[in-house]
């Protein structure tokens, strides 16, 4: 396994995951949201390896990521116009669109459903590697199912060693939280997981409002136990944070903060188990860094994590689902 620092030298290293790709090897791949797991969309044999590397049950169905709009008829049908004003709008980027499956999709793909996910990444190297493969590849997020998403190649070769072939180095992805999932089957537009583009901003394209609740689609982003860091993870109310922290600190925990701005000041420095990190007060900014932040818990021995929930405006409401989920039960 090798990584390429520089995300400008890429054509022998897309070269390389080309041929891997094509004779059925599983690559990790940058996407601007988060690190994936990427194989040929097209053979099963492929597609199961991915499944057999996260430990992911197969009835969770994956994502193809095709290398642009103009492919989308090939792997979905009755695309509803609402759903291309969606592609033009947003793709290449953090929107994936729900829609019904192509016959060539394989089931493997979609965990036997009439649906199939669809996204085009707004990633360069992402974009060049499955313009260069000529077909889509499906991509779940790189980590061990339940785990945290990689956001950096670093973090994917932690959660797999040697278990994955090649890791496509294309630096820290931008936007840090994985796609925003809408189904648009029979003319409807229901939000599956808030994500990287702002529901807000979906809502001012369609000009409806996104429904939201039950639905009849699987999606593991939905289990809640997922995202999880090795620590524990609590939710407390921002005014509580540092009493809570003290009182486990001294109780012999090593407690991480993700620390409001508001609340940062010289008195976090004082108590050598307590580990805060300040987080950005753009949610844009903190859901860049959020998963980094909880690695680094992890990575500096926290036995808890401390975190309180954001505004839930724009990508705040994908940091606040992503902070409960990782505070959901453990298995
Ligand atoms: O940002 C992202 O979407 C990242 C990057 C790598 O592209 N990928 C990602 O994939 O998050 P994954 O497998 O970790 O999450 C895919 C989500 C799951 O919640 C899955 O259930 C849902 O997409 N999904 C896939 N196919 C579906 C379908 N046919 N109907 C409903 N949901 C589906
Ligand atoms: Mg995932």
């Amino acid at each position: 396994m090798s990584a390429k620092p520089d995300p400008r030298s890429g054509t022998r290293d897309i070269e390389h995951c080309v041929n891997l790709l094509a004779s059925g090897g599983v690559v990790a791949i940058p996407t601007e949201t988060v690190y994936g797991l990427a194989a040929d969309a097209a053979n099963a044999q492929a597609v199961a390896k991915i499944f057999a590397i996260k430990k992911r049950p197969t009835s969770h169905p994956l994502i193809v990521h095709i290398g642009e709009a103009g492919w989308l008829d090939d792997w979905a049908t009755d695309v509803p116009e609402s759903a291309r004003v969606l592609a033009r709008t947003f793709w290449p980027g953090p929107l994936t669109l729900v829609l019904n499956r192509h016959p060539r999709v394989l089931p493997i793909v979609t965990g036997g459903q009439g649906s199939v996910a669809i996204r085009v990444p707004a990633h360069p190297l992402a974009l060049r590697l499955i313009r260069a493969f000529g077909r889509p590849v499906v991509a779940p997020s790189a980590n061990r199912f339940t785990h945290l998403s990689p956001t950096r190649a670093e973090d994917v070769r932690a959660e797999f060693g040697p278990a994955v072939e090649f890791i496509l180095d294309g630096g820290p992805c931008r936007v840090g939280v994985e796609s925003t999932i809408v189904d648009m089957r029979n003319g409807a537009a229901r939000l599956l997981r808030p994500g990287g583009i702002a529901a807000e901003r979906i809502e001012e394209v369609l000009q409806q409002p996104l429904r939201t609740g039950d639905s009849a689609v699987r999606v593991p982003g939905q289990h809640p136990l997922h995202y999880s860091p090795d620590a524990r993870v609590s939710l407390i109310k921002p005014e509580d944070l540092a009493d809570k922290a003290l009182s486990l600190a001294r109780n012999g925990l090593r407690v991480g903060v993700l620390l409001p701005s508001e609340l940062a000041g010289p008195g976090w420095s004082g108590e050598a188990r307590i580990v805060p990190i300040v987080v950005p007060a753009s949610p844009d900014d903190y859901a860049s860094s959020l998963y980094r932040f909880l690695r680094s818990f992890d990575e500096q021995g926290c036995d808890v994590i401390l975190a309180s929930l954001p505004d839930a405006r724009g990508l705040g409401a994908a940091l606040c689902d992503r902070l409960r989920r990782a505070a959901g039960p453990r298995a």
